[in-house]
C-alpha cells in the first residue's frame, strides 16, 4: 500500500511537471474569459494607461486570468520559460528608468503595446498563429487586470534585484 502511495505521488509529480508542455502539445490555448465582475466597471471606450495598477482586487483576477490564458506560454509566474517572450521584461525596461515621470510616460507606452498585442495576438512570418487574439473574450477589464498583475510582478523582481 505505501508502495503505491509512493508512486501515486511520483505520478503526481510528473504530470504536474509534464502539464505545460502538454498544453502546448495539445495546442489548448483556446483563450478563456476572465471574471472580472468584482472590478469597477470601466465601460467601452478605452482608458489608457492601465487605471487598474496597484489594484490588489485587480491584481488577484489578473493572476488568474494569466494563469488560464497567457502561462502555458509565457511561463509561470510570468517567468518565460523561454517558449515566448519574457513579459516581465516589459516593466523592467520602465522601472529601470531613473525619473517617475519617465517611469509613467514608459508605462503608458507598455500598456498601449501589451492591449494591442493582446487583443490581436501574433502570427509567425508564414502567416501562423503563435499567439491566440484575446479580443473576441477579454474587453479591457480583462486586458488591464492581466497587465495589472504582470506589473505587480515586475515590481516584485525589482525589489529583489535593485539593480
Ligand atoms: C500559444 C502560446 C501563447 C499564448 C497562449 C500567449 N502568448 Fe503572448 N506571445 C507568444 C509568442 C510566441 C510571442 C512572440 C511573438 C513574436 O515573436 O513576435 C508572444 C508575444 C507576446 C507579447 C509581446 C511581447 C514582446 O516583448 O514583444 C505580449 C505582450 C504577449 N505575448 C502577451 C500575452 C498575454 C497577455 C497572453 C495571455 C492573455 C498571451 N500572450 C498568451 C505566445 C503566446
Amino acid at each position: 500500500m505505501q508502495k503505491f502511495q509512493k508512486f501515486q505521488g511520483l505520478l503526481v509529480a510528473l504530470l504536474l511537471a509534464t502539464t505545460p508542455i502538454q498544453v502546448l502539445a495539445h495546442g489548448d490555448v483556446t483563450p478563456h474569459p476572465i471574471d472580472t465582475s468584482t472590478l469597477k466597471p470601466l465601460g467601452d471606450e478605452w482608458i489608457e494607461p492601465n487605471p487598474y495598477r496597484g489594484d490588489a482586487t485587480a491584481i488577484a483576477v489578473g493572476a488568474l486570468g494569466y494563469m488560464h490564458n497567457c502561462a502555458g506560454c509565457h511561463g509561470l509566474n510570468a517567468v518565460s520559460g523561454g517558449i515566448a517572450p519574457d513579459l516581465l521584461l516589459l516593466g523592467k525596461e520602465c522601472l529601470d528608468l531613473a525619473s517617475k515621470v519617465k517611469q509613467a510616460a514608459c508605462m503608458k507606452e507598455s500598456d498601449h503595446f501589451f492591449k494591442e498585442v493582446t487583443l490581436r495576438g501574433k502570427k509567425n512570418g508564414e502567416g501562423r498563429s503563435i499567439m491566440p487574439a484575446y479580443d473576441a473574450v477579454f474587453k479591457q477589464e480583462a486586458v488591464w487586470a492581466v497587465k495589472a498583475y504582470i506589473d505587480s510582478r515586475s515590481l516584485e523582481e525589482k525589489a529583489k534585484n535593485p539593480n
